[in-house]
């Protein structure tokens, strides 16, 4: 049994100002809206309804669970789609009191069933404007390659986004780990890099710490997704720790892949005592149990030596690690000290 939350670090977790990092637009598509694209969309789905859907939401590991994911972004077809599931991602962020968020999106599972890239961009571009004015919630997109199609694929990928430049801030990199180390896509980070692009890469989930040094050193990334199994070498978590090189760590997503057999065993509480700057998030809220509030209340639950040192901490941490400028960070920092000093 998990023991409950003392009240009070509850509501502080819940109110404090906090930015998510670590989210892929296509994983918070809820089994709702996937029926409601399909019907309208005329997209055949291999589940009857949306119980049956959720019951196969049950994952082994990494590649499991994209297998469902890939298969579920199948209903996304027009602008308005894109729009629609963004929106709901924002309205859910400012009621966890998201006050920033830097999206992922995955714009080769669209474009290779024809929707055009303009389409994904413009529908996404078009609720982070509408978010920022109706809800005051902030957010960036960063373009991810799928690191288990090729190079050259990533590459005319990057080059097809170029007429929407000013849209994305960076790129990143995702999908199956094992097998696709962060080296295979040296070119394309390069190119990104000479292109003024901010650099991040998913490497350490299922992959080994040899993978976060190399996406570091080799794809010269500024943040790494998820990163929890640098735990596995001493020096480099002391690097990660000297260097404040933030890990974007989303523990439901970590419970349920199985990169973690319950929370208990999860390492985020070793790593910030290790002086590393990590991050809480909800990787794919969706499918994963819930968004960014549940992996925060999860983790303090199950671990009773952290408290409201480590929730203030996180949430530092999540807008030093955000590609925001200094002046909104001192912003929030302001807030973050404010929800403090009242709660
Ligand atoms: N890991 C790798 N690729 C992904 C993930 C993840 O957790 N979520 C969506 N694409
Ligand atoms: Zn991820």
């Amino acid at each position: 049994m998990t023991p409950a939350l003392e009240p009070a670090l509850a509501t502080l977790l819940r109110t404090m100002p906090k930015a998510e990092l670590h989210v892929h637009i296509e994983g918070t598509l809820e089994p709702e809206l996937i029926f409601e694209l399909a019907a309208r969309n005329g997209v055949p789905l291999a589940y009857p309804d949306v119980a049956a859907l959720r019951a196969a939401y049950a994952f082994t590991d990494l590649q499991s669970f994209l297998d469902v994911y890939y298969a579920g972004a199948s209903v996304l077809r027009t602008a308005d789609d894109f729009h629609a599931m963004a929106m709901a991602y924002h309205r859910r962020a400012a009621a966890d009191r998201v006050v920033h968020a830097e999206l992922f999106f995955d714009p080769q599972t669209h474009t290779a069933r024809g929707v055009p890239m303009g389409t994904v961009i413009d529908g996404l571009w078009r609720a982070r404007e509408e978010a920022a004015r109706t809800l005051g919630v902030t957010s960036e997109l960063i373009l991810c390659f799928l690191r288990h199609l090729s190079e050259d694929e990533a590459m005319a990928t990057l080059e097809a986004a170029l007429p929407w430049r000013e849209r994305f801030v960076g790129v990143g990199l995702d999908s199956s780990e094992r097998g696709h180390p962060p080296e295979k896509f040296a070119r394309v980070f390069a190119r990104a890099g000479a292109l003024g692009l901010r650099r991040v890469a998913h490497a350490g989930e299922e992959g080994p710490p040899a993978y976060v040094a190399s996406a570091l050193d080799v794809l010269g990334v500024e943040r790494i997704d998820h990163g929890v199994r640098a735990i596995e070498d001493a020096a480099l978590v002391r690097r990660l720790a000297d260097a404040r090189v933030p890990l974007t760590v989303c523990p439901l997503s970590n419970v349920k892949l199985r990169v973690y057999r319950d929370m208990s065993q999860h390492t985020l509480p070793r790593l910030l005592a290790a002086g590393v700057c990590v991050t809480v998030n909800s990787d794919d809220p969706a499918y994963f149990g819930g968004y960014v509030n549940a992996n925060y209340e999860a983790l303090f639950a199950a671990f009773p030596s952290m408290g409201r040192a480590e929730a203030y901490r996180l949430a530092a941490n999540s807008f030093e690690a955000s590609f925001a400028d200094d002046a909104r960070k001192a912003a929030w920092r302001g807030e973050l000290d404010a929800a403090f000093a009242a709660g």
